[in-house]
């Protein structure tokens, strides 16, 4: 017999894996409504709202090529780093996630870096790709929404195209609890202007460089 709460949990949550790397492997997205436990997206957002100076403006390009350009991204962003509990258990969470992908598509993530993003009403980020295909890096993308009783009349949607960027594929609002997980090389995505602030983790697994 095994009725223990651990095994309950663990049995959950391993059908939720199975479900995401199902979707992955099909149509390399998914889109959860709540699979974080309600206490873990309270203490974020708490701790998100805690955040307000240390938001930065982001930036666009990597190293040699960074620049901060709000016509292309408009959020201020602020790094998740372990410390308080909320974003430890987070980061643990979305650990197991990688340990969970890696057993079922064998995709090689090595690890997670993430951070809170804040786009002030009117403020998007242009159609992009997180990754490019055959560069190391960015694997997996994720967007946790952070927004108690967002509005679908509000905007603020995410909006993922086909690989050729053509087709509109899903348009997501950034409802509350809400996670969307996709293949970064395979989807072209932008997020739409919003008439209220809109709050998110951006998150995105890693394989190592060559
Ligand atoms: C990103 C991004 C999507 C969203 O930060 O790279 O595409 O819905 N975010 O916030
Ligand atoms: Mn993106």
């Amino acid at each position: 017999m095994t009725n223990s709460l651990d095994t309950v949990y663990a049995t959950d949550l391993d059908l939720l894996y199975d479900e995401i790397a199902d979707a992955l492997a099909r149509s390399g997205y998914i889109v959860l409504q709540n699979p974080l436990p309600d206490d873990l997206c309270n203490g974020l957002l708490l701790n998100l709202q805690q955040q307000d100076t240390a938001l930065n403006p982001a930036g666009v390009g990597r190293q040699g090529d960074y620049q901060r350009n709000n016509t292309i991204r408009g959020d201020a962003i602020q790094w998740l780093e372990p410390g308080v509990p909320a974003v430890t258990e987070f980061l643990c969470w979305m650990d197991k996630l990688r340990e969970a992908m890696n057993q079922r598509l064998f995709l090689g993530l090595f690890d997670y870096e993430s951070h809170y993003a804040v786009y002030e009403p009117g403020a998007f980020y242009q159609k992009h790709r997180d990754a490019f295909r055959g560069k190391p890096g960015r694997k997996l993308s994720s967007v946790l929404y952070l927004n108690p009783e967002w509005d679908k009349t509000q905007g603020g949607e995410l909006v993922l195209y086909d690989e050729a960027g053509e087709n509109e594929l899903l348009r997501l609002a950034p409802e509350y609890g809400r996670l969307v997980l996709f293949l970064s090389e395979d989807f072209p995505h932008e997020v739409l202007p919003a008439t209220a602030r809109r709050q998110s983790i951006a998150g995105w697994f890693r394989i190592k460089p060559l």
